[in-house]
C-alpha cells in the first residue's frame, strides 16, 4: 500500500485514503480490552448545575415529533415485503430534494455547508415494487429515478462490500451516498472534505427520520469498504467516492 505524504493542498484527499480500512493495522483501544472511554466530560469544580425540565415544548403536532425523535432507533430487521415505490420517493426528497433554486444554487431539505450539495444518491435496489433489481441514481433537480444497471445480485455484492453485512441483501433498498468532491472544493478547497461527511449526517438523519414516520426501518452504515463500493457503483473514488450508507425496508419489528 503507497502512503502519499500529506501537504496543505492535498491533506483531504490523504485523509479520504488513509482512514480506508486496508490501512487500519494496528488493534484499536477497543480490540485491546482497554476500558471504556467516559461518556462525558466531568463537571468542573464548584460550577453550578441546573436540573433541565423533561417536559418537551410546544403544540400537539410538536408532540408528535419529539415522541418520534425519541422512538427513532437503528432497525436492521426488514420484512419480506417490498418497499412501495411511493415510500421511496418520499426518502428521496426527504433526504435530497430539492425546494428551490437561487443564484444557480439548490436549496433542499437538508443542510449542506454554502449550499454546495456534493452529495450524490445511488440507491441499491433489492425489493422495491416496480423496479427491477440494480442500480440506480436519483437526480434531485427532476425528482426522478435513474437505472444505471439492473442486477439481481448487487445487493448480495454490496452486502459483501460492506464487510459482509447481510442486512444490506436483506432490506428493501440501500442508500448510497457519494460525494463529488468539486462541488465542495470549489468553495472550500481541502476543508471541502470536512463538511462532505457533516453534510451526510444531516441527509442520513432526515432518512431515519421520514423512516420513524413512515414506519419503516432503517440502519446507516459505515463499515464499508470503500474501493469495492467504488466499484461496485461505478465511480472513480478520487472525484465522486463512497462516503456513507443506509438501509431501508419495510418493518418486521425488533431493532
Ligand atoms: C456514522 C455511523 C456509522 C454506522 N455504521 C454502522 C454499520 O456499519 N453497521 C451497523 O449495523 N450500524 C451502523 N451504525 C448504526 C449505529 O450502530 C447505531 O446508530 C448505534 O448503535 C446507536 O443506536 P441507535 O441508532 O438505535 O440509536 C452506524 C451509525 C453511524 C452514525
Amino acid at each position: 500500500m503507497t502512503r502519499i505524504e500529506a501537504n496543505p493542498d492535498n491533506i483531504g484527499q490523504v485523509f479520504q485514503e488513509h482512514t480506508k480500512y486496508k490501512y487500519v493495522a494496528t488493534p484499536s483501544e477497543m480490540m485491546r480490552g482497554r476500558p471504556l472511554p467516559a461518556v462525558e466530560q466531568p463537571v468542573p469544580d464548584g460550577a453550578d448545575i441546573m436540573t433541565l425540565p423533561r417536559d418537551a415544548a410546544g403544540d400537539q403536532e410538536a408532540e408528535v415529533f419529539w415522541r418520534r425523535v425519541a422512538s427513532r432507533r437503528s432497525r436492521r430487521n426488514f420484512a419480506d415485503e417490498a418497499l412501495e415505490l411511493g415510500e421511496l420517493s418520499t426518502l428521496l426528497w426527504a433526504t435530497q430534494g430539492v425546494l428551490k433554486m437561487m443564484d444557480g444554487h439548490t436549496m433542499r431539505t437538508v443542510p449542506s455547508a454554502g449550499a454546495r450539495h456534493p452529495l450524490e444518491t445511488y440507491v441499491i435496489v433489492n425489493r422495491v415494487e416496480s423496479l427491477a433489481g440494480g442500480l440506480y441514481r436519483y437526480q434531485p433537480l427532476e425528482h426522478q429515478l435513474v437505472q444505471l444497471r439492473e442486477d439481481a445480485r448487487l445487493g448480495f455484492q454490496a452486502a459483501m462490500a460492506c464487510l459482509q453485512q447481510n442486512m444490506v441483501a436483506l432490506c428493501g433498498a440501500t442508500f448510497v451516498w457519494t460525494a463529488v468532491i468539486d462541488r465542495a472544493r470549489w468553495k472550500y478547497q481541502q476543508r471541502g472534505y470536512r463538511y462532505i461527511y457533516l453534510d451526510a449526517g444531516h441527509v442520513c438523519q432526515n432518512l431515519y427520520m421520514a423512516c420513524e414516520f413512515l414506519h419503516l426501518n432503517c440502519c446507516a452504515i459505515g463499515a464499508v469498504d470503500d474501493d469495492v463500493m467504488n466499484e461496485l457503483i461505478g465511480v472513480d473514488g478520487r472525484e465522486e467516492f463512497v462516503i456513507y450508507l443506509a438501509v431501508v425496508g419495510k418493518r418486521r419489528g425488533g431493532g
